[in-house]
């Protein structure tokens, strides 16, 4: 039984200059064949499962106009929920409005993931950013959504800390009970590579991270993800799926999916994907390759991996899995409450740790 969903979208009004998703410029003409093709995907793989998640990301589903989104989510309604259902649509400030959220509103969605990035102009231009006003975000509220996440990037070429440091106060000020940060990676084929910008050094990097760290949790914000804070009770559940190890169903331009102990990406063409050549590749994992993602994915917890749910799942421990003893006596990982996690001290070096006893992660 499959109980979690990824929906892509990758239709974006401008092109951010860091950004390598699968995602291209809005193009009216493409969006009934895209939706379209969505919709046989969908129809062909979905077996009926009850879903505890539901995720439409992107790209940025907000784009889309009023009409296209009622084309989306009627196609959704295929979709069987559970009681208790966590249903996400990914926004972007530049184009969500009011009816928009109306329209989500009425189709049941109950969580918000809104890109605001920074409040810092210089640094949203070089983002390629449009916009800062957050003003739909108290709209937002207004209408109930109370579960709303806010993407933060920092380490922005040039930034300093106490440039970061005003930033996250205005995040704060925003009120949202859920907060993604993002070190800016400076990715192969964007705008930021082309222009030969270089990563912030990691000495500020890590600074940053660690401002971040204490600021959010000092605010309430339980840090329960590397990246990722919320308030009591907002922790992403689809996100949780993906680092639980848990199978999901990934449908759209450049969706990744597991299933069937079968991870698989969808194609990025979008002319492959509207003639319905979705797949781009598939890997079939055995029992060693599915208990390394378990503890690849599983470790980004703050709250580590419950060992005796390992044991349960695949009748071995963590320690006679892997060479972990050392880590264990240097104090890079730790055993508590059933549970092993990376020590919060390392977790800036957390990738450090994975590849030590996995391998390439
Ligand atoms: C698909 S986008 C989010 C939704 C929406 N498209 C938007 O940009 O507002 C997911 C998030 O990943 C982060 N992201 C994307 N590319 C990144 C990069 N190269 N470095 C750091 N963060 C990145 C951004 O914070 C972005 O909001
Ligand atoms: S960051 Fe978001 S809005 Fe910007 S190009 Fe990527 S998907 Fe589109």
């Amino acid at each position: 039984m499959i109980k979690h969903c990824y929906v892509h979208i990758p239709f974006c009004s401008s092109i951010c200059s860091y950004c390598d998703f699968p995602k291209m410029l809005y193009e009216k003409k493409f969006i009934n064949s895209y939706l379209d093709s969505l919709k046989y995907e969908i129809n062909y793989k979905y077996s009926g499962d009850i879903l505890d998640t539901l995720y439409i990301g992107g790209g940025t589903p907000s784009v889309l106009s009023i009409d296209e989104l009622e084309v989306l989510f009627k196609i959704l309604k295929i979709f069987k929920l559970s009681d208790n259902y966590e249903f996400t649509v990914e926004c972007n400030l530049e184009n969500l409005t009011l009816d928009k959220l109306k329209l989500f509103k009425r189709y049941g969605v109950n969580r918000l993931s809104i890109g605001v990035q920074t409040f810092n102009k210089k640094y949203l231009d070089f983002l390629n950013r449009k916009t800062c006003d957050t003003s739909i975000i108290k709209s937002a509220k207004e209408l109930g959504f109370d579960n709303i996440n806010v993407d933060l990037i920092y380490a922005i070429d040039g930034e300093t800390l106490d440039e970061l440091n005003s930033d996250i106060d205005k995040f704060l000020s925003l009120g949202i009970n859920h907060i993604s940060t993002y070190s800016l990676i400076i990715e192969n084929n964007t705008v930021l590579s082309i222009k030969n910008i270089k990563p912030i050094d990691e000495d500020i990097d890590f600074d940053m991270y660690n401002l971040i760290c204490k600021k959010l949790s000092d605010n309430g914000y339980n840090h329960y993800e590397i990246s990722n804070f919320a308030k009591d009770g907002y922790e992403s559940r689809h996100n949780l799926s993906y680092w639980n190890n848990l199978e999901y169903y990934g449908f759209g331009l450049g969706a990744a999916g597991y299933i069937n102990k079968t991870r698989y990406n969808n194609t990025k063409s979008i002319f492959k994907y509207i003639n319905h050549n979705y797949i781009y590749e598939i890997e079939e994992l055995d029992k060693k390759s599915i208990m390394e993602y378990e503890m690849i994915l599983g470790l980004r917890k703050i709250k580590g991996v419950d060992m005796a749910l390992f044991k349960d799942k695949y009748g071995i421990s963590i320690n006679e899995a892997f060479k972990i003893s050392e880590l264990l006596e240097k104090g890079k990982l730790i055993i508590e409450n059933g549970f092993i996690r990376i020590n919060p001290r390392y977790l800036y070096v957390s990738n450090d740790i994975l590849v030590s006893f996995i391998g390439d992660v």
